[in-house]
């Protein structure tokens, strides 16, 4: 075999060129709908706190102990943004991505159990099955580039669509897909002009994407939660199943039929192709820098001997997982999360007024250098020791209660999918097609991920 020529990594991997000059609001608009990203002023990468107005007053927050103040000691006082719960409540409901105060509580509590370590586990041969599937089709793709972004997509889709609606034959999963994707496409053109305060001319997504789609998604969804709920559970129970059995365990307060569509649709949409680029991310990555591939497919090797990981290997799979966590680092699939202040507040000593839109923009966080040495490298090590890392300095998830629930099944179902792919092939880049970071609602690989897979 020809020896891979290794790259100069004098240069870092792909980023967002960000704004070092003052950016007027039309200037900002053309920019933000090509890519959200891009309106981040480059000061957010080296200072705690950037502020600003553009309609509203806005914050963009980068210090740890101010983002803690936010999401875990003042939550009531910082919830969700109005704009990230218009644009979202058309697909998914008052759910629980959404709710706010009691209304969020019961169903956190009724759900938490559902994503319990033992669940999570048990769903893990549904990931192991997906990767195999992965893996045979990059195989028969042959000496050609493969989109392993698409590829990344898809599979991630086979895990939630098994996960939430498994076996009821009447849902036309795809569907739903299509319809999210489209729904996704076009909310998250607009959402940062609503976060800044753009004027009410700009379209709203509940105008964009006609009632009847969305109407018509739900309608299909419910029939299959009825349908599951007369059949009872069959075998291994998916999440369906366990949300079917939930229960709030202080109310004892139970989901209607529109309250676990509305959930499982969130699950859908928050969770599948936020997994699957990670895994575009990693795999980008891993091609990037050889030497980190090398190592990584060691390790994977010497685990799973030829077969595809299972739940049980996740744990004797560290490096695999740390270029994860460097991937979420590097490129967060939840590039920017945002909060409305209810009341009055202090953050890095400067005045919060109620209503102002504070913004945590987690992707310059993570390269805040404040925060991370080199923060533009790409260094897996940087997760050797996770005590080492400030916990509100790296927010891939979230933190403090509203924390994402499916953290634990996402990392699971990464890792398994990562190592088996790194144990089976040698991805290397394809010159002149690098991705383009562009942010719409998530951190996309704009042009895809394309690389060359050589089955080892
Ligand atoms: C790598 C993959 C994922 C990433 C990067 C991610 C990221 C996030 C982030 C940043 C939040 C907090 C948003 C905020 O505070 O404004 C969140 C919340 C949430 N995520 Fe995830 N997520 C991932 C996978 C999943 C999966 C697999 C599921 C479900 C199957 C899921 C379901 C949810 C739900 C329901 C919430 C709302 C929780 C609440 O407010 O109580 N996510 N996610």
């Amino acid at each position: 075999m020809p020896p891979i020529p290794q790259q100069t990594l004098d240069r870092t991997p792909v980023h967002v060129p960000l704004v070092t000059e003052p950016m007027g609001v039309l200037a900002s608009l053309k920019a933000a709908r090509r890519n959200i990203l891009s309106i981040i002023p480059e000061i957010a990468t080296r200072q705690p706190m950037v502020s600003g107005r553009t309609g509203k007053r806005w914050h963009m927050v980068m210090d740890p102990g101010a983002i803690r103040r936010m999401l875990l000691e003042e939550l009531d006082n910082y919830p969700k943004s109005i704009v990230t719960k218009n644009l979202l409540r058309p697909a998914i409901g008052e759910s629980l991505f959404i709710a706010e105060g009691a209304h969020w509580r019961w169903q956190r509590r009724t759900a938490a159990p559902v994503f319990s370590h033992r669940n999570v586990m048990n769903l893990a041969p549904i990931m192991t099955a997906a990767a195999e599937r992965s893996a045979a089709r990059v195989a028969a793709a042959g000496p050609r580039a493969v989109d392993m972004a698409a590829e990344m997509v898809r599979t991630t889709f086979d895990v939630i669509a098994d996960v939430t609606f498994s076996g009821d034959g009447m849902f036309d999963v795809n569907a739903v897909h299509r319809g999210i994707d489209a729904y996704i496409a076009e909310a998250g053109k607009i959402s940062l002009f609503d976060i800044l305060g753009f004027p009410d001319w700009v379209p709203r997504p509940g105008r964009v994407m006609s009632g009847s789609t969305v109407a018509e998604m739900k309608r299909v969804a419910d029939e299959a939660v009825e349908a599951r709920r007369k059949r009872g559970s069959e075998g291994v129970p998916d999440l369906l199943d366990l949300l079917l059995e939930g229960e709030d365990p202080e109310t004892k307060r139970r989901m209607s039929t529109p309250e676990l569509r509305d959930n499982l649709l969130t699950f859908i949409v928050a969770g599948h192709e936020t997994t699957a680029l990670t895994l575009g991310w990693s795999l980008y990555l891993c091609a990037y820098d050889q030497a980190v591939q090398d190592r990584a497919r060691a390790e994977a090797q010497s685990v799973l001997g030829g077969r595809a990981a299972t739940g049980e290997d996740v744990a004797r799979l560290p490096y695999i997982r740390q270029i994860i966590d460097e991937a979420l680092r590097l490129y967060p699939p939840a590039g920017i999360i945002s909060r409305t202040a209810q009341v009055a507040d202090t953050l890095c000593g400067r005045e919060i007024r109620p209503r102002d839109t504070v913004i945590i923009p987690i992707y310059a966080l993570h390269r805040n250098h404040l925060l991370w040495p080199e923060p533009n490298r790409f260094d897996p090590d940087r997760f050797a020791d996770r005590k080492t890392i400030e916990r509100y300095a790296y927010l891939p998830f979230g933190d403090g209660p509203r924390i994402c629930i499916g953290a634990s099944f996402a990392l699971q179902e990464a890792v398994i999918i990562l190592a088996t792919l790194l144990s089976r092939f040698r991805f290397t880049p394809v010159p002149g097609r690098d991705p383009d970071p562009v942010m719409i609602l998530t951190l996309r690989p704009q042009g895809g991920v394309w690389l060359m897979a050589e089955p080892m």
